[in-house]
């Protein structure tokens, strides 16, 4: 178990913890014998996914841009960003775990984690003049709807933290993500005060909600991101990623379903380019991304929720009642994730659907196969669930870098040089 603060339990009954107690055991002596070879017989061969996420994110050269990691996590947006072009300049997270995922990984990288991860402990000065754009996403528990929303009096709320950085360091560009609650009408004193006007004077800062599988992304997934430059020239011409990729041909089949979890049927204030005519791609639904046989339906995956928030840790990435219905008319069980795809096909799902692996939810997530997630199921799921989709980190990173780039007739890499 974590010993990260970033982890809240949530108080439940002894009759709850009992009933999850008994499900647990249950599920552990099934597994236990299909290990053993002792249960169901496999029916599902080992998938070989079709979606290979480096390709929404091809490597682009280096541009020069030095950019420092807060709250870096299992690396969505750090590896993004590193796709992008960008220089790391280091990572900082609290969770142990997550900083072995970062330097499995990227051995060579700055990598704060566990107690020296604290950002709460840090003092940013050092890095002035050193770093050109801050990126990072705070906790998000304090406002998800999953959550308690509680916002700055939750103690996960590290917004507070993040500002200081950018007012500490005082980079060229901060980028925060965060989920979309935070933008709606419950938080807005919040933003106004926490986050804005600290800020004000200093930074010219634009935000908006940008959909993963607007990016090739095979999952309903929506965040928010504040982009904020000092340059108030350059702030003015920032336009947010326009989208790769196209899913309604996947919506309609959510919205036959009746799916709320389909991000088609959700409001989306601020994203101005959803609707744009004629995008390039077509996003693939789950199914398709992870290479199993065709049923005649496929869709989105509903949103993967992280394995680090609510009342326990869980294998399980069901972020809600609405979502199970999409899972299982897409035949994949979401409890259970399997360690890898070999134990998937071995411990046979009861109802014969498809058993998820930690691999399969990375791919759902946009992590290439390469991107190794250290630790046990339910920690490899934290960080997973916890993660902004790469490619959809590498479009805002490219959408600034292309920016910084314009400013100075191409010729210019890194405000700093
Ligand atoms: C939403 S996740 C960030 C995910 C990351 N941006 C990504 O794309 O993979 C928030 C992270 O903040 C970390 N965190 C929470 N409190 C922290 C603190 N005081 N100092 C540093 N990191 C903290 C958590 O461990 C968690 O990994």
């Amino acid at each position: 178990m974590s010993a990260s603060s970033h982890h809240q339990k949530w108080q439940i009954s002894e009759t709850e913890r009992e009933i999850y107690r008994q499900r647990s055991q249950a599920s552990s002596l099934a597994k236990a014998k299909a290990m053993r070879g002792e249960g169901k017989q496999p029916i599902h061969p080992i998938n070989q996914p079709r979606l290979n996420p480096e390709t929404l994110m091809p490597q682009q050269p280096n541009n020069g841009w030095k950019t420092l990691s807060l709250f870096s996590g299992g690396g969505g947006l750090d590896l993004g960003f590193e796709q992008a072009g960008y220089t790391h300049v280091a990572s900082y997270d609290i969770l142990p775990e997550a900083g072995i995922t970062l330097h499995q990984n990227r051995p060579q990288w700055q990598i704060f984690a566990g107690e020296t991860g604290d950002v709460t402990k840090i003092d940013w000065r050092p890095y002035r003049g050193m770093v050109d754009v801050i990126q990072g996403g705070p906790p998000c528990q304090p406002f998800s709807i999953a959550g308690r929303q509680k916002g700055q009096d939750d103690s996960r709320d590290m917004f507070p933290q993040f500002i200081r950085a950018i007012l500490e360091i005082e980079p060229q560009v901060f980028i925060a993500e965060n989920v979309p609650a935070l933008v709606g009408k419950k938080f807005s004193q919040y933003v106004r005060e926490i986050i804005e006007q600290p800020l004000a004077g200093k930074y010219h800062w634009t935000k908006f909600i940008l959909q993963a599988p607007d990016f090739g992304i095979p999952q309903v997934r929506q965040r928010v991101f504040f982009v904020g430059f000092r340059d108030a020239k350059i702030a003015a011409k920032y336009q947010p990623p326009k989208p790769t990729h196209t899913w309604e041909h996947l919506a309609k089949n959510q919205r036959q379903q009746g799916d709320k979890s389909s991000g088609a049927r959700q409001p989306v204030q601020l994203n101005l380019f959803s609707a744009a005519p004629k995008p390039l791609n077509l996003c693939m639904g789950v199914r398709e991304a992870l290479g199993l046989p065709d049923i005649g339906f496929d869709t989105l995956a509903p949103t993967i929720r992280s394995a680090l928030t609510g009342p326990r840790h869980t294998t399980s990435v069901l972020s809600s009642v609405s979502a199970q219905k999409t899972w299982e008319k897409l035949q994949i069980w979401q409890n259970g994730v399997a360690v890898n795809r070999e134990k998937a096909r071995l411990f046979v799902a009861e109802n014969g659907h498809f058993r998820l692996s930690v691999a399969d939810c990375a791919i759902i997530q946009g992590f290439p196969d390469a991107w190794q997630i250290h630790g046990a199921v339910y920690m490899a799921l934290g960080q997973i669930g916890n993660a902004v989709p790469p490619p959809l980190a590498y479009h805002i990173a490219l959408s600034v870098a292309n920016l910084l780039r314009m400013r100075n007739g191409g010729l210019e890499t890194g405000f700093l040089r």
